[in-house]
């Protein structure tokens, strides 16, 4: 008999977590203005709210952490570090930072200016917030089939040719950078396919464009590189990473995601002019360039990590947990983004609550009627989150309207993905009685859904 899959590792400590009963989350989501972002951690069962620095780390990285050197300057544990990503990615200057949005903050500030333009392949928001922050224009450069959530395609995250073409060719010495995001976060954690990148970079270098990679997820990209696109069956994880790298100029990462720490991010570049650039606002923003904001325990620990999640089993573990819940929700019928992406599913809220007008925002209301049904933290990715037209004020209507359940790594077993799923099968089955959904009753002006309040409408 064939031994069935199983995790790559075991538990060596564990965290309790409690259950709550339903009017004990009617309570709570009423005070907490029908927002998820506004629950205690204590009110929450099973969190899905990201996969950002929610991870376990391992023994390993713990045992890193107690050597790590806090100098100011110098310090041991940035060398460890900086070897390790140089050595990765090939890129030879390494900045850290706190996070992600912050390598974000620290290049941009050095490289995007007023009026400028930067294609994309849907910008992640917080990349797209420091875009316009700087008066500049972010444009989505993604193939439009993404938009289709029942179509199944291998690299559904992928950039088209024709479009960056476009803008390119339109704004010829505007365009500062191109923005390459693996996996694309936004349309579902879909990855972008090694030919993809290939041809972007060309594209782009042919126009003078310099590309950056925000590299979030990116070992999760490499492993769908090697199981889905040809050629690359037998190159370890480690290689193909490599060769993504090569064709970019650049990388911003947030760290805790594919970095496996609860905190960091860096800049990584083979662009000297850039560094030196960004070198000069890491100091002010971040702290000197050999900590730039990260604990020395903390640049061991991400050393550790990154190592440790190119390892081929243990980015198996991670991708196969995420399509174990979603072959649950094929079972029961429930629509989503198709194919899984790497770190999350994005339920089509659309296609359940179609009785509920997207005037009361569907993926909210289907957000919070999996908190209320089992104390299950997703988190939406829809009409709330894409916020009002800067111009008319008016909802934006045009997108999709997600409810992601986004998975830790390392934290959760199989046994949840099955309450997740049948905790979802139970308002599915019910769908059809929910029919009024929220309105909202306080709005912030910018990346209103971390703050929005709602009242729920019967
Ligand atoms: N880029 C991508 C693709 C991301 O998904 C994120 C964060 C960032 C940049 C910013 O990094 O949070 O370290 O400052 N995404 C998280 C999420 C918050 O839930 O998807 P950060």
């Amino acid at each position: 008999m064939e031994l069935p899959f199983a995790e790559a590792w075991k538990i060596k400590m564990v965290e309790t977590i409690r259950k709550s009963t339903r009017e004990e989350r009617e309570q709570w989501l009423e005070e907490a203005h029908n927002n998820i972002f506004m629950l205690k951690s204590d009110q929450v069962y099973i969190d899905l709210c990201t996969d950002s620095g929610t991870g376990a780390m391992s023994d390993r990285q713990w045992s890193a952490m107690m050597m790590g050197d806090e100098s100011y300057a110098g310090a041991r544990s940035f060398f460890h570090f900086r070897d390790t990503v140089r050595d990765i990615t090939g890129f030879e200057y390494v900045i850290p930072t706190h996070q992600g949005r912050a390598a974000e903050n620290v290049l941009f500030s050095a490289i995007i200016k007023p009026g400028m333009v930067v294609p994309g392949n849907a910008h992640f928001d917080t990349t797209k917030g420091h875009i316009e922050f700087r008066k500049a224009k972010a444009i989505d450069v993604t193939i439009p089939e993404a938009h289709d959530t029942q179509l199944e395609l291998p690299f559904k995250g992928n950039v088209s040719l024709e479009l960056l073409k476009k803008v390119l060719e339109e704004n010829k010495g505007n365009v500062p950078v191109m923005i390459l995001t693996v996996t694309n976060n936004t349309v579902g954690g879909q990855p972008v396919s090694m030919q993809n990148i290939r041809e972007v970079c060309a594209l782009c270098h042919e126009y003078g464009v310099p590309v950056n990679m925000d590299s979030a997820r990116f070992i999760e990209n490499a492993y769908f590189i090697k199981t889905r696109e040809e050629g690359y069956q037998d190159k370890t994880i480690a290689e193909i990473a490599r060769e993504m790298f090569s064709y970019a100029d650049s990388m911003t990462m947030s760290a805790k995601k594919d970095g496996l720490v609860n905190m960091g991010g860096f800049i990584a570049t083979r662009k000297q002019d850039w560094y030196e650039a960004a070198k000069a606002f890491c100091i002010p923003f971040e702290g000197f360039l050999t900590y730039g904001g990260m604990n020395g325990r903390d640049m061991d620990a991400l050393a550790v990590g990154l190592r440790e999640n190119l390892e081929f089993d243990m980015i198996e573990t991670r991708i196969r947990q995420v399509q174990y819940l979603a072959s649950k929700l094929d079972e029961y019928g429930i629509p989503y983004q198709r194919p899984a992406g790497g770190h999350a599913i994005f339920v089509d809220a659309d296609k359940i609550l179609t009785k509920v007008p997207k005037e009361e925002f569907p993926a909210q209301t289907l957000t919070c009627e999996l908190y209320l049904e089992a104390g299950i933290r997703a988190c939406e990715i829809g009409y709330v989150l894409a916020d009002r037209d800067p111009v008319t004020r008016e909802n934006r209507f045009g997108g999709l309207d997600f409810v992601r359940l986004c998975i830790p790594r390392r934290v959760y077993t199989n046994n949840h993905m099955d309450v997740i799923a049948a905790a979802l099968k139970n308002v599915f089955d019910r769908r059809d009685t929910i029919t009024r959904g929220l309105e909202i009753t306080w709005e912030a002006e910018l990346m209103r859904h971390f703050t929005c309040q709602f009242r729920r409408l019967k």
